[in-house]
Formats: C-alpha cells, structure tokens, sequence
C-alpha cells in the first residue's frame, strides 16, 4: 500500500502495528484517529453482558444528548457556569430529601463514591480531632466490617487512620452492633456500615449499629457518629424497602455516600456525599478560593472535572421522580427474583440470602463439588457466550467462601434472565462433561468483585 492509498482509501493501520510506546512523531488524519481507536475498542466485552458492575452501562438518548452538549463545561469554574453549580445543589437537596434529613444541610459532587469516602472520612477525622480538643497524639480509628469496599481500607492507608475491621464468617456477611461495639473507644472517628455490599448486596445491620451508639453515647459520653457507605443502595433502598430505616432517620448518621452512577442511573464519574446538618462538615475542609472570578468555596478532592454528569443526574432526578426510580428498580427486582428461582430450580446452587433486603442481584455458589468450581463456571460463560459473571472469594474470615454474584441492571430484561439462565445450565453441562476448566483457560479469567 502506498501513502497515496492510504490517503485515498484511510486506515493505513489496517497493515500497520499502532502506535504504543513512543510518542508520536507525526499525527495522523482525524479519520485514522477515530478507526484505529474504535477498532481497538470493537475487541471489548460488551456492557449489557457486564453483569459484575454496579455501573450504568445504559442511559435514555435525551440524557446522552445532555452529556454530549456539555463535555465542554469545567464543572469547577461555577462564576462562569452558575446554572451547572445551581443544578449541583439541587441535585444535593433533593438526595438529602431522599434521605430524610432533619433540616437544612450540605454535601458535595464528587467523581463516585470513593472521593465521597474520602472526603467523609476525613469530615470524621477533623471532627473527632475537635471532640479530642486541637491536635490529640492518639492513632485515631474507623471501625468496620470486612464486608466494605477497598475504598476505606484505602481511607485508613492515606490518611493516616487505624482501620479496626471485623471479620467476617463462612454464612455471616454482614456486620452488627455485637460486632463494633468491643471496638469502640474515645478515639473511634466514626463507624462505617454498608447499605448492599460489594459482595452479597446486603445491609449491614445498621439500625442496630445506631442504637449501639446512642448507648454508648448515653453511658459513656462518646458521641460517635455512623457514617452509611449507601454507594449502591442508596438509591435502591428508598425505593424498594421504603420502611426500612437505614439513613438520617438515624440519630448518628452523620453522612451518606452514593454513587450516582451506579443505581443512580447516570454513566460513570458522579458521586455525592450527604451530610445530616451543615455542622457535620469539618470548616476546616472547605476552602475558599476567588481566581475563578468570584470566590467561592470548594469542598473536593479534584479541582476540575466535567459537568456533564452532574447535569445527568439532574436530569434523571426530575424525569423519573420517585415513581420512575421505584417503576425501575422494582422491575429489577422482580428480573433478580426470576433467575434466583431458575438457580434454584438447577439445584445444585445454594442462594446467598435472597429473602433479605438485598441489591437487585443474584449471589450464588455451588451447593456441592461438582468437579469444576465457581471460577469454572465464570471462565465457561465468558468464553461460551460472552457473559462477565465474576466469581471471588469474600475477605477473610470467610475467604474460603467463593460465590458468584450477577446484577440485574436496567437493561437486563426478563427474556435476557432467562438466556443467561439457560447458559449458566448449559456452562455446567460442559464442566461436568469435561471436568473442569483448565488452569491457563482459569488462570486468563481475571475478573474481581466488580465495582
Ligand atoms: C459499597 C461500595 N462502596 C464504595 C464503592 C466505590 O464506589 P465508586 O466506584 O463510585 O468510587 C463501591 C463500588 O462498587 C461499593 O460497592
């Protein structure tokens, strides 16, 4: 191919190896930019079968046009975008409505829940440092359960906190008040409890949490306040469990993480952080700056960052209210309820607490040995239909339990619930055929918890 054709016909990397290691010399024709680029791409899964993301993989076309018209907005620069800064605290009032705070409040936009993380746990250390009186010597903690995400185990590495975790047990995956309270003292910053965990999609038992600390609190003089990691459940929980009081209906619920884009339905890079009242965030953290064109006070991990997605989530809180959330998540629900039944009905799966208040999910494990494992049947769907249900093992004291787990998103419909079904019966078939998968197909199948 001469570079005559290559300009006539495009795409010289048709033949070409790409350009990955030097910085490029010359540039290329914006139509070779964008081929070689979506070529590369067309080799990846494909989001409808990532059934191991808590992630939106699918937003309505009004809402991509929202996100596509804004990518040029620096969310920070609020003097020169007032509207999008407006829109931010909308979106912050109407989650605090959600949540039942008491009265007027604060928060922030952050880029998903582990900014929100950090930024609350931090809200939590300066706090305690205040209730210590100034800078105490004392190694401050933050009391958890081995059922949270890596996030705050990350929190506790960075900044400088002693993370105090409760293991868990082969059957019990979730934490309680038995299990925090021995590990409470004056220089506990804060409890953190799950609302639909990373690995079963359960509740921490956080209204016994909150009445183990109103105890404490009333005995021996420490307030300590509880803050609820709600990234996925916070906008599952309100709409499917309505009575089950989780958030600042609690007295020590100080703050409320939520990824907006996990069941907030909006595409990745949007978090919110929810405080009870404006006092349960530390002044000390909110900065002032005025080279935007008017000052302003900034509350973040980042400085600039897009937009687009803070205008998403508007725009999904008014176009589905309540009711469309609930509309939303109930169909979920009901789809998750379907392929646990169908699991069941194989029977040789055990459920992982269906009955409870759970995500829109189906935790399973194999309820025997079969002679092939759950990472077995996570290498065969992949390979045989391109479905991404991951299998892991919980954290440790139960790290001997390997589960599998497949959400029920939006865009998973019911005759989907039933392919996959059929496959997961199909994928076994072929195991117990050829017994096992083997270790190099095992080895390439790679896939965690998800996010
Ligand atoms: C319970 C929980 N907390 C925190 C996170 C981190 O959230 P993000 O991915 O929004 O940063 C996740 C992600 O899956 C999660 O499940």
């Amino acid at each position: 191919m001469t570079s005559t054709d290559a300009e006539l016909f495009g795409n010289r990397f048709a033949t070409h190896e790409v350009p990955t290691r030097e910085f490029p010399a010359d540039g290329m024709t914006a139509q070779d930019a964008f081929r070689l680029v979506s070529e590369d791409l067309a080799l990846e899964g494909d989001p409808a079968r990532n059934l191991a993301t808590f992630v939106t993989t699918w937003m309505e076309p009004e809402a991509q046009r929202i996100i596509a018209g804004n990518l040029h907005r620096n969310f920070i620069d609020h003097a020169e975008y007032p509207r999008t800064a407006e829109i931010e605290q909308r979106c912050i009032r109407m989650l605090a409505d959600l949540f039942h705070a008491p009265g007027r409040t604060t928060g922030a936009r952050t880029q998903g829940s582990s900014e929100a993380i950090m930024l609350g746990g931090l809200s939590l250390k300066w706090n305690w440092r205040k209730r210590r009186g100034g800078s105490p010597a004392a190694t401050p903690n933050l009391v958890f359960g081995g059922d949270v995400h890596v996030v705050w185990e990350k929190f506790c590495r960075y900044f400088d906190v002693e993370p105090r975790i409760v293991p868990l047990r082969p059957g019990k995956y979730t934490i309680g008040p038995e299990d925090v309270e021995p590990h409470i003292d004056e220089n506990t910053i804060g409890v953190a409890a799950v609302l639909g965990t990373t690995f079963t999609g359960h509740k921490d038992d956080i209204a016994g949490i909150n009445a183990l600390l109103l105890r404490i609190k009333s005995e021996r003089g420490l307030d300590v306040p509880l803050h609820v990691d709600a990234a996925s459940g916070g906008f599952v929980w309100p709409f499917l469990y309505p009575d089950s009081a989780w958030d600042f209906r609690l007295e020590q619920v100080r703050s409320i993480n939520v990824s907006g884009h996990k069941f907030g339905l909006v595409y990745p890079g949007i978090g919110w952080l929810i405080f009870r009242e404006t006092a349960d965030l530390a002044d000390e953290l909110v900065f002032q700056e005025n080279y935007l064109g008017k000052t302003d006070s900034t509350f973040t991990l980042n400085f600039s960052t897009g937009s687009a997605m803070v205008l998403a989530q508007y725009y999904n809180l008014v176009r589905y209210g309540r009711a469309g959330y609930a509309y939303i998540m109930k169909n979920m629900q009901a789809n998750a309820r379907v392929l646990s039944e169908k699991l069941a009905a194989m029977g040789r799966f055990e459920l992982i607490g269906p009955d409870d208040e759970q995500l829109p999910l189906v935790a399973f494990r194999l309820a025997a040995d079969n002679g092939y494992d759950e990472f077995d049947i996570a290498w065969q769907l992949s390979a045989e239909r391109g479905w991404m249900v991951p299998a892991y093992t919980l954290p440790p004291n139960a790290q001997h339990v390997t589960i599998m787990r497949a959400l029920v998103k939006e865009t998973m419909s019911r005759e989907h619930v039933d392919t996959l079904a059929r496959d997961i019966e199909e994928a076994c078939a072929t195991l117990a055929k050829k017994g096992g998968a083997h270790e190099s197909e095992r080895t390439r199948m790679l896939l965690g918890p998800g996010h």
